[in-house]
C-alpha cells in the first residue's frame, strides 16, 4: 500500500563531520534523487550542495538546538523544545529521523509533541547525537514517541542514555510511562535491554528484611521506583523466563550468570544519566 514511500530517495548525507546513509525514505521537499544533501547540524536546515551549506553556515548564529539546555553533564546535555514554539526545527529532525524509521508516520504538525534533544559538546558547539519526542499531553501514559540515535553514535550506550532520560522525566512527573507502539526491532532490542537491567539492579539492591532469607521486593515497588510501567516489567521477567510459581508464591531467581553479564553490562555502561545535573520541573 505504501510502496511509493518505501522507495529510498536520498543516497547520503553530511550532517556535521559525518556522512550518513539513509535507511528510508524521507520526504525532504524538493530534494529527491539527490546523491547528498547537506544538512547544518546546528539548525537542521538542509542544502542541495556543499556551497549552499557552507554559504549558510557563514550565516547561521547556532551553535547548538533551539529551546532551554535541561541537562549537562561532562559533554552531554539535553535541551528541550516545544514543537509548536520550535517549528521548523522540529519538522527538520523528524524528516532527519525518518531517514531511519521505516514504520512511523511523520508529523508534520509537532505542535502536539516536545524533543529531547541529546548534545555532545566540544570547543566547535553541541553536537546532535540523538533525540526522542514525547506528547504533551498522552492518554496512555506513553513518555517516548519517536527515539533516534544517528547511526555514527549506535551501539555505544547513547541509546540506553536516552532511554534512561526519559524516564528520570517521568520519575519527575511521578508517573510511570512507556514507549508508543509499535517499536521497532532496534527499539524493542533497546528497551527490553534498558528494562531488563534497571529491573535486575533494583531486584539485586533490595534489602533482605529481618527473618527473611531473600529480598524481598513487589511488582509495584519495582513500578514505584523505576517509573517503568508494570506491563512493561511483567512481560520483560516473563521474557527472561525468571519468574516460578513456588509454594504459593512467585519468586524471581537470578542466577549467578545472569548476575555476571548483569555486572559486565553495568560496567559497560560508563554514563549514566545523574538525576542532579537535570533541571527540570513536571508541568501541573
Ligand atoms: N543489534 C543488536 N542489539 C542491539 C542493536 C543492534 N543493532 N542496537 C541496539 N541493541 C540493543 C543491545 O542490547 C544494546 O546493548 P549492547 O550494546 O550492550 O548490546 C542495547 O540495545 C542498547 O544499545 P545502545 O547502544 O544504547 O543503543 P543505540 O544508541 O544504538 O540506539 C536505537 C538504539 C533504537 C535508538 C537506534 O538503534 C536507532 O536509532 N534506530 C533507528 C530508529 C529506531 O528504530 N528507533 C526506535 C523506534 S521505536
Ligand atoms: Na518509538
Amino acid at each position: 500500500e505504501h510502496a511509493i514511500t518505501r522507495i529510498k530517495n536520498i543516497k547520503m548525507i553530511e550532517l556535521g563531520k559525518y556522512r550518513i546513509k539513509p535507511w528510508y525514505f524521507s520526504p525532504y521537499i524538493e530534494i529527491t534523487y539527490l546523491t547528498c544533501i547537506y544538512i547544518c547540524e546546528y539548525c537542521l536546515k538542509y542544502r542541495k550542495s556543499l556551497k549552499c551549506l557552507e554559504r549558510h553556515l557563514n550565516k547561521c548564529p547556532f551553535r547548538h538546538p533551539p529551546g532551554n539546555e535541561i541537562y549537562r553533564k561532562g559533554t552531554i546535555s539535553f535541551f528541550e523544545l516545544d514543537g509548536r514554539k520550535n517549528k521548523l526545527y522540529a519538522q527538520n529532525l523528524c524528516l532527519l529521523a525518518k531517514l531511519f524509521l521505516d514504520h512511523k508516520t511523520l508529523y508534520y504538525d509537532t505542535d502536539p509533541f516536545l524533543f529531547y534533544v541529546m548534545t555532545e559538546n566540544d570547543n566547535r558547539g553541541f553536537h546532535i547525537v540523538g533525540y526522542f519526542s514525547k506528547e504533551k499531553e498522552s492518554s496512555e501514559d506513553y513518555n517516548v514517541a519517536c527515539i533516534l540515535t544517528l547511526p555514527p553514535y549506535q551501539r555505544k550506550g547513547y541509546g540506553r542514555l536516552l532511554i534512561e532520560f526519559s524516564y528520570e522525566l517521568s520519575k519527575q512527573e511521578g508517573k510511570t510511562g512507556s514507549p508508543e507502539k509499535p517499536l521497532s526491532d532496534l527499539g524493542l532490542l533497546s528497551y527490553r535491554s534498558y528494562w531488563k537491567h534497571t529491573i535486575i539492579d533494583i531486584i539485586v539492591n533490595a534489602p533482605i528484611l529481618e527473618g527473611q532469607e531473600r529480598p524481598q521486593i513487589t511488582i509495584n515497588e519495582i513500578c514505584d521506583q523505576t517509573k517503568i510501567k508494570k506491563e512493561d516489567i511483567i512481560s520483560t521477567l516473563s521474557n527472561m523466563e525468571l519468574i516460578n510459581y513456588y509454594r504459593g508464591q512467585y519468586i524471581i531467581t537470578l542466577s549467578k550468570e545472569l548476575l555476571e553479564s548483569h555486572r559486565k553490562a553495568m560496567q559497560k555502561a560508563a554514563i549514566k544519566i545523574d538525576p542532579a545535573c537535570l533541571h527540570w520541573k513536571a508541568k501541573d
